[in-house]
């Protein structure tokens, strides 16, 4: 099939801004033409009126039909791709009330994501892939899944941006290229618990064990680097990473639609089956990989150690109360 249709959520926000001209532009879904759904808020929908224009002034090579709205569920009809990017970020005033617990976010963001699970549930296409960018991703994943109730669709929450910052910083360290370093993999939470797996990469040919012999190193500048690099932007930008963000989404999106090279991996949470002990029925950050056919599985040939099982546990834990705190979102 030569065309793809994407829809966008969150579309007049900074991620999008970044993302979606690069969705058109012939090198995230190759040959294929693109259709385009973008989906605000009523408040907010009438600005995309001038995205679209400008996306139609840029004169994109694989741009097909765009439409703006706020009704999700026409937007879902037939849609191959979900992006949901949209959600009410923490410090926001929402119904008279400022948004700063995480369980508040969690019940609100939360709530966002039944509805739209159930329309991508009943009118997106059987094999949709629908990536959760809008935080808390993991959790709002699940609460997604969970209402669209389609065990045919594929629901992940992003964490390939945690994987490009681990993967920077281990470049920086080693002295290689970012493109010398496979099997990245982020374990857990797209939150300051995540684990990112510096000992099953693979540089230049040899494991990470044994390129990196110094744990002081690791606990003391890499995971926190990378576990609090999301906050490290908002203190210096006044505003989360938005153009990073948007490349991660495009390279989880390259990397479910093409087949992955023999022996890498690539970092999605997904549904836990109890792979590697993890506990069932979390939205957890794992290594996968797309199988020629088209695929996305869960690569289940990774060692961990007993450093990586502690750090990972935490993380687990972490979305057991995430999934503890929003109950109410799934038994509906
Ligand atoms: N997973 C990650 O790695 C990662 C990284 C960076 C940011 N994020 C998250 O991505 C989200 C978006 O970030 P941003 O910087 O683009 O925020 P933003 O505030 O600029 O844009 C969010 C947009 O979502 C819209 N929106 C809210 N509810 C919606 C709904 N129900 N349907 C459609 N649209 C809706 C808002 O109107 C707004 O325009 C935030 O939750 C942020 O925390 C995730």
């Amino acid at each position: 099939m030569n065309r793809v249709k994407v829809v966008v959520t969150g579309a007049a926000g900074q991620i999008s801004y970044s993302l979606i001209p690069r969705l058109v532009d012939g090198h995230t879904f190759g040959d294929k033409i693109v259709d385009l759904e973008l989906v605000e808020i009523p408040q907010v929908v009438d600005k995309l009126e001038g995205l679209v224009m400008e996306l139609e002034d840029s004169n994109f090579p694989k741009m097909g039909n765009i439409n703006y709205t706020s009704n999700f569920e026409e937007a879902a009809k037939d849609a191959d791709w979900f992006l949901l990017v949209g959600s009410i970020p923490r410090g926001i005033v929402f119904n008279g009330k400022k948004i700063e617990e995480r369980a508040d976010l969690l019940q609100i963001n939360g709530g966002i994501f039944v509805g739209q699970g159930q329309a991508i549930g009943r009118f997106g296409k059987s094999d949709a892939k629908i990536l959760v960018v809008g935080n808390p991703a993991n959790t709002n994943a699940l609460i997604g899944r969970h209402a669209a109730s389609n065990d045919s669709q594929l629901w992940m929450a992003m964490t390939m941006l945690d994987s490009s910052r681990a993967r920077s910083v281990l470049s920086k360290k080693l002295h290689i290229g970012i493109s010398d370093i496979s099997k990245m993999i982020i374990w857990g939470n797209h939150s300051p618990t995540m684990y990112p797996d510096f000992e099953n990469i693979v540089a230049n040919g040899s494991p990470g064990k044994d390129l990196i012999d110094d744990m002081d190193w690791v606990n003391n500048k890499f995971l926190p680097v990378v576990q609090q690099r999301g906050k490290a932007v908002i203190d210096s930008r006044g505003a989360s990473s938005a153009t990073s963000a948007a490349k991660a989404a495009l390279d989880t999106v390259v990397a479910c639609e093409n087949p992955t090279a023999s022996g890498d991996c690539f970092s999605a949470a997904v549904i836990s089956d109890g792979s590697y002990d993890l506990p069932e029925g979390i939205i957890c950050g794992m290594p996968l990989m797309t199988t020629p056919e088209g695929k996305v599985e869960i690569v289940r040939d990774i060692v961990l150690s007993d450093f990586a099982k502690g750090k990972i546990k935490i993380s687990t834990d972490e979305l057991i109360d995430e999934r503890a705190a929003v109950e109410d979102l799934l038994s509906k």
